[in-house]
């Protein structure tokens, strides 16, 4: 707990930075920008500048807002890109090499954010992820893991290249320091240069010369045309709270407001978090939110996403008129719900507020961990593969097993659907928490359910983030759990009702800010990594 600034990341070293910008009287956007920017060097899996996200800030006045730097489909992308000339999925493509990468969005939703509302100068926001890549990080057990696990693949795509590899006998070890030359280069050209120092000069070079070596398609055209996109944030009611969340392309922010809606009417504080109502009227709520967005949801640009519809109250309230406590519904029994006006791991997520009470929210991804595992040769840093992330053929699961349809086709220049799901939530217009996790598709039940452990359950911020999970997505019809989620007695009870489950490893590392009655700030870092609170 901490009075004035607080800021949850995944990595230690990366909370730490944002605190010293907080410290030196930066805003909570200040703070923002370094966290990202120490994250790409110390926690390459997730932390980029070579991927996207979204950002859901909270102003200290109340003002809400989104701002969606996602990776977009390069000008040559097209529909069928991932299918072989049987219009079968040819295995991987979508998901690791150069192939997989979208145009990366995350320089300019930095510079967008600090442009709008940062206190400090930028160069001060970038300078301590330069010393941090140039004289090294010491890695984590959980880091030199993560490096180790992924060696085959960085050397398969990085032909000549030798960024984060060591010979195929050496591994990382818990300790040692990993030094990134080339990224502190790319670095101080960005501290320098702002946008111009990503998506022009010498780093627009080396990835442009990094796409011809490997035939990728991103263009220096798609660099110049990048732009963040300041969106209107979803807003939901949820008894006496505010539900503040990413709209599309993410489909957090709508899912999110459909499962608060579903789950409203029913008495899960005195059910309790671990019964066996609570827990199939989450999984029942799930299954049919899933189902929708796989219908409906992707680009506002370039499809029509009948927001209002699926958050209308007589819309949601119908959908879980189908649920029974006797038995499961099968998922092929649930179809999207019908709008006959239209035609139709590895993220990571930060928290962070400020003493004055400005609150982010921001979730940031290269897809799968270390994105494409393509590193651009000369700058660095890595390439995401995120085009997973759209529906490569309709009705075929993704990497994360999502379903997709038209409305998450690719088109060139659209943003692939995102499930990220950062969320600010108010009561009686105060702030109350700041919340949010990577995940892939687990991401927006298991915010969900830290929501309502805290809102329902009076846990505290860690036990919320601590309680085992589990995950409904409509198809596969399994419920994945956590290992220490369910009793015997209790699967045995779920199982008789027609319950399928798969037991899965950690579901997410959720990220969390409550703000306490006091005004205190008391943080939540998962356990499940290298999670840390930092604050003052
Ligand atoms: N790449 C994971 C997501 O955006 O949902």
């Amino acid at each position: 707990e901490s009075s004035k600034g607080m800021v949850v990341s995944t990595h230690p070293v990366a909370s730490a930075v944002g605190l010293e910008i907080l410290k030196k009287g930066g805003n909570a956007i200040d703070a923002a920008v370094a966290v990202n920017f120490a994250l790409a060097v110390c926690h390459p899996a997730a932390g980029n500048i070579g991927g996207g996200g979204f950002l859901v800030y909270r102003d200290a006045k109340g003002q809400n807002f989104a701002l969606d730097y996602r990776e977009k489909a390069p000008l040559k992308g097209h529909r069928d890109m991932y299918l072989d000339e049987k219009g079968n999925i040819i295995p991987g493509k979508s998901f690791v090499g150069i192939f997989s990468a979208g145009v990366p969005g995350t320089v300019a939703g930095m510079v967008e954010m600090h442009r709008k509302f940062g206190k400090l100068a930028w160069s001060e926001l970038v300078a301590p992820s330069i010393e941090l890549a140039k004289n090294g990080v010491v890695l984590t057990e959980k880091e030199a893991r993560g490096l180790n696990r992924n060696k085959a693949d960085f050397i398969k795509e990085n032909p000549g290249k030798s960024y984060l590899i060591k010979m195929d006998t050496v591994t990382w070890k818990m300790g040692e320091k990993l030094i990134q030359t080339d990224l502190a280069e790319t670095l101080t050209r960005i501290a320098a240069k702002k946008l111009k120092g990503f998506y022009a000069g010498k780093t627009a070079d080396l990835l442009v010369a990094e796409m011809e070596r490997q035939g990728g398609l991103i263009s220096k055209k798609d660099l110049r045309k990048y732009r963040a996109v300041w969106r209107q944030p979803i807003t939901q009611a949820y008894k006496n709270y505010q539900i503040i969340g990413m709209p599309p392309p993410s489909s957090g922010g709508i899912a999110l407001a459909q499962l608060m809606q579903m789950v409203e009417k029913y008495p899960l504080a005195s059910w309790g978090a671990a019964s066996d109502s609570t827990i199939q009227v989450m999984v029942e709520a799930e299954r049919r939110v899933y189902a929708d967005r796989a219908k409906w949801l992707g680009d506002p640009d370039f499809v029509k996403v009948p927001v209002s519809e699926l958050m209308d109250p007589s819309y949601v309230g119908q959908r879980m008129k189908t649920m029974s406590f006797d038995h499961a519904t099968p998922s092929k029994e649930v179809a999207a719900g019908d709008f006959p006006a239209y035609e139709s791991p590895e993220t990571t997520h930060y928290s962070i507020v400020d003493e004055e009470g400005n609150a982010v929210s921001i979730t940031t991804t290269l897809n799968n961990s270390y994105g494409s595992k393509v590193f651009v040769g000369g700058a660095g840093f890595l390439l995401n593969d995120e085009m997973d992330d759209f529906s490569a053929k309709a009705g075929v699961p993704n990497l994360y097993g999502l379903i997709g349809t038209k409305a998450n086709e690719i088109q060139p220049q659209k943003r692939m659907l995102s499930s990220m799901t950062p969320t600010i939530i108010t009561e009686n217009n105060q702030l109350k928490m700041v919340v949010g996790t990577p995940g892939g598709s687990t991401i927006i039940t298991s915010v969900f359910q830290v929501v309502l452990n805290v809102l329902e359950m009076k846990m505290n911020m860690q036990q919320a983030v601590e309680f085992p999970r589990f995950h409904h997505q409509w198809l596969p019809e399994q419920t994945r759990f956590e290992p220490k989620r369910f009793s015997e007695d209790q699967f045995s009870r779920l199982k008789s009702k027609g319950y399928e489950f798969s037991p899965t490893t950690a579901i997410g590392l959720v990220e969390g800010i409550l703000i306490l009655p006091s005004g205190k700030r008391q943080g939540g870092a998962d356990s499940r990594g290298d999670d840390t609170v930092s604050a003052y």
